[in-house]
């Protein structure tokens, strides 16, 4: 089987977990977008791993692949890769040759555009991913191949470095020993990662006809696609399910399921429009249960209610054959839970998205309260059983699939592996 996991909100909605719980169905697992401006959360027997670069299906799969559409920190890979051995990972880790490479220039640069871009700033990850994509685009781009070639490393450095010379003329790069010094660290690095180094399109199609399964396994969201989510504050690179076919460079008309991961509310770091967030005491309350703060960053992220148009929305852009919900726990601990259902402008409901700030700020929500289902019982959690739950958590998922039109496959009560349910009969527990 070949499927996909992609975020459908903001970011943060659980997508490690998801590709973690799916692994024992999947021997390849493959990222194909963003760097490590992403932090996706596994947690198996009360063991919490953080993964950045490499996709959370490592503790199961046999391969993963990291793809060309990837930006990459090599110092940061390394890193990840020795703790993922420590964690006794044995997968084969492949590479694409032509993923970017993201240097500590890079972030110089993330940080002082954020400072130019003034009160459109958007409160990066701060990793350089926006910056390393601008220079993959302006051709001018550092490959991951490049890093056998010391003088292709210098020749790249001096080169972005005269285009955005104005930005880093008082930062240590200016200098070119540091320069030097930089090249010379990224070659050694280059070094270290050439064994896992593969044109990985070619593997991955290798490893496709020899009958392997695949799960490609989407960083950031939907809201976040520099395309056609909520522009200018959005990443670099394009988060939706199609992406991977770029990405990666595998068509996505062999993809067999498609599963957007949703959280039962929702949450987003750093700036921009967020129609349904919860200010006060009230997004206090829900992060603090949540402990909602960023994988990658430590910030505290903004919450507030599930919002069904986005998700109707995410849902046809990705394609999504079924929903992965989590956090029904986090939300139950709520006595009061409430559901955008609709947009409206000039009293007319909207069957689109707007990402104009004109017509946000003219958006009227309507919602819909739902009935809390209380703190879950370790017991309940234990019977992996749906028809065990309370009926009001359950009402809450027959809304989603009624208003969504589209079946809720996965159920996820908590952030550890054994606290999911695969439904019985879904079509995602029938695929081999
Ligand atoms: P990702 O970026 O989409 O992979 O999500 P993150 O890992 O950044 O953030 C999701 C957070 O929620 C992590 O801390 C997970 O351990 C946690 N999590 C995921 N699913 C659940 C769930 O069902 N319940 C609870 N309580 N936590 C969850
Ligand atoms: P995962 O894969 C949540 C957000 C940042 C910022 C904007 C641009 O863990 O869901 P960037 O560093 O990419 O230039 O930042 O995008 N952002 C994320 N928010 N989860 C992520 O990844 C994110 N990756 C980027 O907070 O608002
Ligand atoms: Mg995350």
């Amino acid at each position: 089987m070949i499927g996909a996991v992609l975020g459908m909100q903001f970011g943060d909605e659980g997508k490690g977990k998801i590709t973690d719980f799916l692994g024992d169905k999947f021997q390849v697992a493959v990222r194909f977008n963003g760097g490590n401006n992403a932090g996706h959360t596994v947690v198996v027997d009360g063991r919490k791993y953080k993964f950045r670069l490499m996709s959370s299906g490592a503790l199961r799969s046999e391969t993963v692949v990291l793809g060309n559409g990837m930006v990459i920190d090599p110092f940061a890979l390394i890193e990840e890769i020795a703790n993922l051995r420590d964690s006794k990972c044995k997968a084969e880790i492949k590479i694409s040759k032509m993923a970017h490479v993201v240097t500590p220039m890079h972030k110089i640069l993330d940080l002082k555009e954020e400072e130019v871009r003034s009160k459109l700033s958007l409160g990066t990850t701060a990793q350089g991913i926006g910056p390393t994509y601008e220079d993959k685009y302006a051709r001018t781009g550092i490959r991951m191949t490049d890093l056998q070639n010391l003088e292709i490393v210098r020749e790249k450095i001096e080169t972005i470095f005269k285009m955005k010379q104005s930005l880093l003329s008082e930062s240590e790069y200016n200098d070119p020993a540091a320069r030097e010094k930089m090249a010379s660290d990224l070659f050694e690095a280059g070094k270290r990662l050439e064994p896992y180094m593969e044109y990985t399109e070619v593997t991955i199609r290798r490893l496709y006809e020899s009958g392997k399964s695949i799960l490609f396994e989407g960083a950031q969201a939907t809201m976040l696609d520099i395309d056609f989510g909520m522009y200018p504050f959005v990443t670099s690179s394009n988060a939706l399910a199609g992406a991977l076919s770029l990405g990666a460079g595998f068509p996505f008309r062999k993809v067999d399921y498609v599963i957007g991961v949703v959280k039962a509310y929702m949450s987003k770091v750093g700036a921009g429009p967020f129609p349904t967030e919860l200010e006060g005491a009230e997004a206090d309350r829900l992060r603090e249960i949540g402990q909602e703060y960023g994988t990658a960053t430590g910030r505290p992220r903004r919450v507030g209610w599930l919002d069904l148009p986005m998700l109707k929305y995410s849902i046809k852009m990705n394609d999504a054959d079924a929903l992965a919900l989590t956090r029904l726990d986090t939300l139950g601990e709520l006595d009061k839970i409430m559901v955008c259902t609709s947009y409206k402008r000039d009293g007319k409901e909207l069957d689109y998205i707007p990402r104009s700030f004109k017509e946000l700020e003219d958006l009227k929500l309507t919602f819909r309260e739902m009935k809390s289902w209380g703190k879950l019982d370790a017991e309940t959690i234990r019977k992996h059983d749906f028809d065990a739950l309370p009926m009001e958590m359950k009402d809450y998922v027959s809304l989603i699939e009624k208003e969504l039109n589209i079946p809720v496959d996965i159920v996820s009560l908590g952030e550890g592996r054994e606290n999911t349910i695969l439904r019985k009969g879904s079509r995602l527990s029938l695929l081999k």
